[in-house]
This record gives C-alpha cells, structure tokens and sequence, in this order.
C-alpha cells in the first residue's frame, strides 16, 4: 500500500502527545529551545528518554553537535512558550522563559516536569535522528494540567 504523505500525517496526528521544549547550550553561552512532541519514555533502569530531531533544519546542525539536552514538558497556561520555540529562525531562549538546570543546561522554568540528559545514541531515522538519552537530573514542577497536541491542534483535558 503506497502511502500518502498528508494522511500519514493526518494519521499520526490522532495520536494525543504532550508538548515539550528540548533545549540546548551552544558554544558554551548561547541557550537554544525547539518545540517538540516527538519526546517519549523508553527505559525505567537505566533512565532513557528520547525525542526526535527533523534533519535539514537549521537549527537541526545545533542537535548535530550537542552532547546533552534538556526536556521542558508544557502546562496548558504554556501556548504561547510553545509558539515562540516553533517559529523557524529565532531559537534563542528568551531570557523571560528561561532556567538553569543543576547540570547546567537550559531549561524552561515554570513547566511540569524537567529532565537534563546526556545523549548515548543517535538512530537514523529517516528524515528525522532519534536523539537517545540517559536522564541525569530531573525536577517535578506544578501539578496543573498539560498542553496536549492533537490533530494539529493544541487541546486541553477535558476534565
Ligand atoms: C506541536 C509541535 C511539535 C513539534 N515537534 C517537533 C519534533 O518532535 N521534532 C522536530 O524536529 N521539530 C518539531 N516541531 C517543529 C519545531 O518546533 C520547529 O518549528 C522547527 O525546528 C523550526 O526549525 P528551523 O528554525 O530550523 O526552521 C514541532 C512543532 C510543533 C508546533
């Protein structure tokens, strides 16, 4: 069955995600955030999570060189913050947004849950590379409701 590309997408779509911002630190100073859905739990022991990075971006060459990254899952009360890290071009954290992690990565402060990993492995993964990471530091944050994605579109729990 040959597959088209749009409903693909529309498929995959009908499978709710939460909403985070993977992070980096470039050139020791600069901090950089990108909005992702693709973040996911893979292992208990050791403690592996993973998210996957679309290749040929600009911002894809940051990812390239990276050793560790940092994972911000959203509250609903978030939008916003997820809209400003999605836009192509200006990935800089905006300093408003913006926390230092205990490892020292950026993060995005006020989010429901933080983790500071160290990448082990990149998979090819067609147009993407699946960043595989072992979490070192993490953080509980506020026990408020979540930004979900689905179908294209940013949800709320409903009840
Ligand atoms: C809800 C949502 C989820 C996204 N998930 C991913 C993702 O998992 N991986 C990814 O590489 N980009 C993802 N993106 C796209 C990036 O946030 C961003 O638009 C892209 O990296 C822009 O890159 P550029 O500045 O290099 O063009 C997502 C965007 C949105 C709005």
């Amino acid at each position: 069955m040959a597959i088209d590309s749009r409903e693909f997408r529309n498929a995959l779509g009908r499978f709710a995600t939460g909403v985070c911002v993977a992070s980096a630190r470039v050139d020791g100073q600069r901090h950089i955030g990108v909005t992702v859905n693709s973040f996911a739990s893979v292992s208990l022991a050791p403690p592996l999570v993973l998210w996957s990075v679309q290749k040929n971006t600009e911002i894809a060459k940051v990812w390239d060189d990276a050793t560790h990254y940092g994972i911000s899952v959203l509250a609903q009360t978030q939008q916003e913050i997820s809209n400003t890290y999605a836009k192509p071009g200006d990935h800089d954290i905006r300093s408003e947004h913006l926390s230092i992690g205990p490892m020292g990565l950026p993060l995005i402060k006020d989010t429901l849950a933080q983790f500071e990993c160290r990448i082990v492995q990149r998979i090819d993964g067609g147009d993407h590379t699946i960043l595989l990471a072992e979490v070192e530091s993490m953080a509980i944050g506020a026990d408020e409701a979540p930004l979900l994605f689905f179908s294209g579109q940013y949800r709320a729990i409903a009840n």
